[in-house]
């Protein structure tokens, strides 16, 4: 059977990020709370003239630099910050990235699953036609309101992923553990920019599902718990990792202890929730931060609220040992807000009757610059 899995993967973010140090300061509440009790350190605030499709396009310009264009025949974008009812994001990437017609292009969504749900349609396109390649973007903005318990977990992030026969970095196991339930944890109305969430029935329910779909590995054929290296986790906030790892051993009966939480936390902790990105970023950073992986089997637990949840899993290929970190000078490299102008910047609106011209801010290679006659426009900076 052909190999098939991540071939390459590229993170990018905003121009922007909040120190959580300085929210604490204006709210009062103990820094600690959100370094420790919470995992996260800081989280990225997107320009006025950054969104999903800056993100995900700046992503994948490094994926196709590196790798070219032959067998790129499929985009798929997996967000929940859609930006159009009707329209894919993705086409506006494909416009950005000069990519030819003869590229199918669609939106995927189910929460911060749909990343999940976008790879295992391109394992699905490979395994028909080894020669493919499909480029998978998984970009979101996530926004609560302000002064909610679930604003210091917002923040920003996309993933592009290469997804290959023979693939460099991860080849992804043909078992797979599923479970879904219709819960309402976590959602976001149509006519809502913020989300409204049931925090602790999230945290119960990811827990539950995370365990739902361990029991529908096993049953699938997939490896015992002692045979799967590290595990890397959804982190809307990185503790999150933490408490799956607890459940994970006391549901086992196998001590997992805190082995790769940290090295899969590096960028997580600064990004703040990337939604479908967020699981991705973990193997980002692991892959980044931990040497002597090669032929090691890494466990991958995907949530997305409301519910669907897939356990996976994949052995890391020789072209992971030449990863390094230079995603961290890309975090450095945000520039700081005060909480006055991030509040700012969280209450901005865009109005939906007449034409925007957007600010030129960002530093990143594309731009949101704004909208005529209610139509979106990109451009190359
Ligand atoms: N020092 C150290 N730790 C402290 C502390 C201090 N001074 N003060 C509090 N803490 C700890 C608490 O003990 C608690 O730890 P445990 O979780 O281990 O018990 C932690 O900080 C959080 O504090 P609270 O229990 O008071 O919780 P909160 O009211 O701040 O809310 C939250 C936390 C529910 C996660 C909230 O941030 C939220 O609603 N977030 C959005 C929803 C979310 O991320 N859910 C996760 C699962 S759903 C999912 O994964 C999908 C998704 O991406 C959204």
């Amino acid at each position: 059977m052909t190999a098939i899995g991540i071939h390459d993967i590229e993170l990018a973010s905003t121009h922007h990020v909040l120190d959580l140090a300085a929210l604490a300061a204006t709210t009062g509440v103990d820094p600690d709370k959100y370094r420790i009790g919470l995992g996260q350190d800081e989280f990225s605030v997107p320009a006025p003239d950054e969104d999903i499709v800056t993100m995900g396009a700046t992503a994948a310009l490094a994926v196709l630099d590196r790798n070219g264009l032959e067998g790129v025949r499929t985009l798929l974008f997996a967000t929940e910050s859609g930006i159009d009812h009707s329209k894919a994001a993705g086409v506006f990437v494909h416009q950005l990235l000069g990519l030819p017609p003869q590229v199918r292009v669609a939106e995927i969504k189910q929460a911060c699953y749909g990343g999940t749900a976008a790879i295992q349609a391109a394992i699905g396109i490979v395994q028909r036609n080894p020669r493919e390649r499909v480029l998978v973007i998984a970009s979101d903005v996530a926004r609560y309101a302000l002064d909610s318990p679930g604003e210091p977990t917002q923040g920003a992030g996309a993933a592009a992923i290469l997804i290959a026969a023979d693939p460099a970095l991860i080849e992804i196991e043909p078992a797979t553990g599923l479970f879904s339930a219709n819960v309402d944890d976590f959602w976001r109305p149509n006519d809502s920019s913020t989300a409204i969430v049931d925090g602790k029935l999230s945290i119960s329910a990811y827990l539950d599902a995370m365990t739902g779909a361990w029991d529908d590995l096993a049953a699938q054929g997939g490896p015992a718990i002692s045979a799967i290296n590290r595990l890397i986790y959804h982190q809307p906030y990185t503790k999150m990792a933490r408490k799956a790892q607890a459940r994970l051993a006391e549901y086992t009966g196998v001590e997992l202890g805190d082995a790769g939480l940290a090295e899969g936390a590096v960028y997580n902790r600064r990004l703040g929730n990337a939604y479908t990105a967020s699981l991705y970023a973990g193997v980002a950073s692991v892959l980044d931060h931990e040497s002597g992986l090669t032929g090691k089997r890494l466990g991958l637990f995907s949530y997305g609220s409301g519910s669907v949840s897939e356990f996976l899993t994949g052995v890391v290929q020789t072209g992971a040992e030449s990863r390094t970190d230079h995603f961290t000078s890309v975090l450095d490299s945000r520039v700081p807000l005060s909480v006055p102008e991030y509040r700012e910047l969280h209450a901005r609106a865009l109005p939906s009757d007449t034409d925007v011209v957007t600010p030129r801010v960002t530093a990143a290679p594309f731009r949101f610059a704004g909208i005529e006659g209610r139509a979106r426009r990109y451009e190359r900076r």
